[in-house]
């Protein structure tokens, strides 16, 4: 909270171009939840963030690069609909749904693709606290930009092997890291790009996801591996989120756990309920963000 904190209220001087509102551009700290592997739950860990955030008390922006998928995006639609049907008021981020160019030189979308995304950037980080963006699970050029704007990278995994294997590849038997996997050379570019840029380095954190508590030989190994990687690639590891129905039933009406209240829905507290509202605070903990009891 206190590092988002401190940046939300950024001393502002009138004279600064770069002020609007009293607010400084480039304010707001930009979480990307990204991964270049399909359905590891990239989606699912942005709209928990999201409104994790705006439930303590942080005024957010989201941002859908995977807007013909739109599962963001129209989750946050489901969300309004839910709302204005139950005359009831959620907490909304202010969202913008971005598509890659259609130009069809490469060089014409490219820039295309970097002049939207700065304008978009520009706009929305001067109003907000955070801003939460959901990306495909393939690298294009957008998705790759997007990553050099990262305050924070937060990357889920599936608990698996093959998953890991997009990261970085470890030896079985010594355990040792033999050579980095596409996803931690794409995060390694943006890094680099981002130094060009003289920001300070990405926090990236990586999440185990829909972890099995059955499977526990399984989990040992993804976790003592997850560990060697952390090192050679430097980034913290979060616990991550369980294999919960909680995570996946509430797309329709656009809800998260942490409506539930609000949203009027009788639901008695499982066990499983609590567990998971525990991994999101969490998740939010990790990055200095406290979410009231
Ligand atoms: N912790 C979880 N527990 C149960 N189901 C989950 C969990 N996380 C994600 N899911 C489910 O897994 C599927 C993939 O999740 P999601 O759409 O968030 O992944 P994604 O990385 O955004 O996928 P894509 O790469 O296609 O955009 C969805 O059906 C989602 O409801
Ligand atoms: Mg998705």
């Amino acid at each position: 909270m206190e590092a988002l904190a401190a940046l939300a209220e950024a001393p502002a001087t009138m004279t600064d171009p770069t002020v609007r509102d009293g607010r400084k551009a480039g304010a707001a700290r930009v979480i990307v939840v990204g991964n270049e592997k399909g359905g590891s739950g990239k989606s699912t860990v942005a709209i928990n963030l999201i409104v994790g955030l705006l439930r303590s008390g942080l005024t957010v922006a989201s941002i859908d690069i995977d807007a013909r998928q739109g599962t963001l995006t129209r989750y946050l639609a489901n969300r309004r609909t839910f709302a204005a049907r139950r005359g009831i008021a959620l907490p909304m981020p202010a969202h913008v749904a971005l598509l890659p160019s259609d130009s069809d030189s490469r060089a014409a979308a490219e820039s295309d693709e970097r002049a939207r995304l700065a304008t978009v950037m520009e706009e929305l980080a001067g109003a907000h606290d955070a801003i939460v963006v959901d990306t495909p699970g393939r690298s294009d050029h957008l998705t790759r930009l997007m990553h050099a704007y990262a305050d924070t990278l937060i990357t889920p995994i599936n608990d698996s092997h093959i998953d890991l294997d997009l990261i970085g590849t470890v030896d079985p038997e010594t355990r040792k890291v033999i050579r980095p996997s596409v996803y931690s050379e794409l995060v390694w570019e943006q890094r680099k790009e981002r130094a060009r840029w003289n920001r300070k380095p990405i926090d990236w954190i990586l999440m185990r996801n829909r972890i099995r508590q059955t499977d526990t030989k399984n989990a040992r190994e993804i976790e003592q591996l997850v560990n060697s990687l952390s090192r050679r690639f430097s980034f913290r590891v979060a616990p991550g989120f369980g294999e919960r129905v909680i995570f996946r039933e509430m797309f329709p009406n656009g809800l998260t756990l942490l409506d539930l209240r609000e949203a009027g829905i009788e639901t008695p507290l499982t066990l499983s309920h609590v567990a998971a509202r525990n991994e999101i605070r969490i998740l939010l903990d990790m990055i200095g963000v406290r979410l009231p009891d």
